[in-house]
């Protein structure tokens, strides 16, 4: 059993794909916060653990990590359950998690569909609906992080692209349904970290002259960096208690380019 003696009256978020990355500044940036923190994770388990490590030092048991494969759909439910049950109640829930890499049509297989929808839109759904009793009763919020490619889409990318756009309207249908109590919103984030290992996966090279070419194309010519998604989580989920039913584009302006 969790130890609830302790911080069982903080408000407590779910990150999804939070041992790394985008996923770990959020959880981060939301400790700071004042939040008490599931880090969900897959693979990750070393780098979760020394972030769980790492807040629990900073505050007593204001950390937890929880292992979950999203293509798994009783690991979902289960990692709803586990959430809830931490500290007795789940105030936000952070779908960041997510699989990205290329699907051309010649070669995509059912594999591929499962596992980015999974990712991306199936298990945010069905966290979602696990947990909305318990983010109904808490006033609670809900943020899917979507991607800039949902409304126009990444070549060789259709999969990955479709499952963002459905991430979008599940941000909108679920602000819809479960309004007045939740409010539920998401950020489509441009180019904030290279995805290396993808590129290490699909044996491509992301030349530093290609690098120099993405860049030349956002107005504020340079990436975003972490802090700005866990910035935009953070007003999402304190400061903006009329905004639900949105999605927050964070990507130096590319989208105006496009
Ligand atoms: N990076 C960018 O510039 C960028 C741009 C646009 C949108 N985004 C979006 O922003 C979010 C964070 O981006 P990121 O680049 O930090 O993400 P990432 O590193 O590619 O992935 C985040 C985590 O997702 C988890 N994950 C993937 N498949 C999973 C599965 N089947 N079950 C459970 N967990 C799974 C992995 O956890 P484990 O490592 O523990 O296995 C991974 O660490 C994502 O939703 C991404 O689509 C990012």
């Amino acid at each position: 059993m969790p130890d609830t003696t302790i911080n069982n009256h903080s408000k407590v978020a779910l990150v999804t794909g939070a041992a790394k990355r985008i996923g770990a500044e959020i959880a981060q940036q939301l400790h700071a916060a004042g939040f008490n923190v599931i880090v969900h994770y897959n693979q990750s388990a070393a780098a979760a653990q020394e972030l769980v490590d790492e807040l629990n030092s900073e505050r007593e048991n204001s950390a937890a990590g929880l292992q979950a494969d999203l293509n798994d759909h009783a690991q979902v439910l289960n990692l709803a359950q586990q959430s809830a049950d931490q500290w007795q109640r789940l105030d936000l829930l952070v779908n960041n998690a997510s699989s990205f890499y290329p699907t051309p049509i010649g070669e995509a297989t059912h594999a591929d569909w499962d596992n980015l929808i999974n990712s991306n839109l199936k298990a945010p759904f069905f966290l979602a609906q696990a947990l909305a009793p318990t983010l109904i009763k808490n006033h609670g919020c809900i943020i899917n992080i979507a991607d800039i490619y949902a409304q126009r889409p990444l070549r060789k990318h259709s999969i990955y692209s479709i499952a963002k756009a459905g991430n979008e309207m599940l941000t909108k249908s679920l602000a819809q349904e479960l309004a007045p109590r939740v409010r539920v919103n998401g950020i489509a984030p441009g180019a904030i970290l290279w995805p290396d290992d993808y590129y290490k996966k699909t044996e491509e090279q992301l030349s530093d002259e290609n690098k120099e070419k993405m860049l030349a194309q956002i107005p504020l010519q340079q990436r975003g960096q972490v802090q700005d998604i866990a910035r935009t989580i953070l007003f999402l989920a304190k400061d903006a208690p009329y905004i639900t039913g949105q999605i927050i584009v964070v990507d130096g302006g590319r989208t105006i380019t496009i």
